[in-house]
């Protein structure tokens, strides 16, 4: 293992900084050259590669996004696009590689361990946090903590007006933001593509006394919803509630900024050296992951095919907390 090449792919997330330092760094501490290749496999395709030293990777532990860039690529999907990138890979010379990034992420680098000889290590790097095989990805606190802070200052208006608010958050398919951040920022409700019987249960809650208890109420809505997104299911409980002033709020691209939280930049600090660690241990196709604190080793095949349960006890909470 002499040269390690790392790259982030798919939608960025706040911490991919932390992880990208820790594999330079861990590369060079081990007397490893290190790479970095810009655009994720694109950049693999078009020859972005980059040396990077321990001082190309100072000052960046506090920033959000990255600084290798990141992106989505169609070509590498074709044999072609991988066969390009495998070239690239070799005329430098790289030895191993470090992906930071999701599902479709770790899908390329599977297909392209079936074709070429290159092993690649996975960092889960994602606000969705739904990666199976990992209680954590990089990016997930972060984009929690912003969507908190966001609800908070919803709450102040929706109070002001008496309104009832329908707050839209990222996650893709998954409701594991929306579940956390409605605990986490005392929602009146959470609507998430788990649960398919939470539109009959938020009719129920309303139905029931809410107006009694409470003059305003924040519903956290997961984009993913069966339902639709937060306009669909806010006019649907207008059709059925005229007398609620209701609004909607899709918060959008700005819950995949923002500076790493100390958790994120720890897990991601723990998993980029433990990827090059692997790498020089002879590993290939695993995902980094942790479990209960613990660092664990999953196989690509089982992190992108497994399908990671949302926690029911959790969903559960909220009606307790909302009587
Ligand atoms: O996967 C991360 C994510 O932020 C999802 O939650 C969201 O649906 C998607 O990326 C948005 O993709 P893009 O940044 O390409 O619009």
């Amino acid at each position: 293992m002499k040269k390690i090449a790392v790259f982030t792919s798919g939608g960025d997330a706040p911490g991919m900084n932390a992880a990208v330092r820790a594999v330079v760094r861990g590369a060079i501490y081990n007397k490893i050259e290190a790479y970095g290749i810009m655009r994720g496999y694109q950049g693999m395709i078009e020859n972005e590669f980059i040396p990077l030293s321990s001082r190309d990777v100072s000052n960046i532990m506090s920033k959000g996004g990255t600084i290798l860039k990141t992106a989505r690529s169609k070509e590498f999907m074709s044999k072609e696009g991988r066969k390009k990138a495998y070239e690239n890979l070799k005329k430098i010379g790289i030895d191993g590689v470090v992906a930071i990034g999701g599902d479709g992420t770790f899908t390329g680098a599977k297909v392209f361990s079936q074709e070429y000889d290159i092993p690649f290590v996975g960092i889960p790097g994602t606000i969705d946090n739904d990666l199976y095989g990992t209680d954590y990805c990089i990016g997930y606190d972060t984009a929690l903590n912003t969507v908190m802070r966001a609800i908070d200052n919803l709450r102040d208006t929706a109070f002001a007006h008496n309104r009832l608010f329908f707050v839209e958050v990222m996650g893709r398919d998954a409701g594991f933001l929306a579940l956390r951040s409605s605990i986490a920022s005392g929602a009146e409700g959470v609507l998430i593509p788990e649960i398919p019987t939470h539109l009959e249960e938020l009719h129920l809650y309303l139905e029931n006394g809410f107006k009694q208890k409470k003059s305003s109420g924040i519903i956290v809505v997961a984009e993913g919803d069966k339902e639709g997104g937060a306009y669909e299911i806010a006019k649907k409980v207008k059709e059925d509630f005229s007398d609620y002033s209701v609004r909607v709020t899709i918060l959008g691209h700005v819950q995949r900024g923002g500076s790493p939280t100390a958790f994120d930049r720890v897990c991601a600090s723990k998993m980029g050296v433990e990827a090059v660690k692997a790498l020089i241990n002879g590993e290939k196709n695993i995902m980094i992951g942790n479990r209960n604190r613990d660092t664990i080793h999953v196989p690509f095949e089982k992190s992108i095919k497994c399908h990671k349960a949302i926690n029911q006890s959790l969903y559960d909470l909220l009606s307790v907390l909302n009587v």
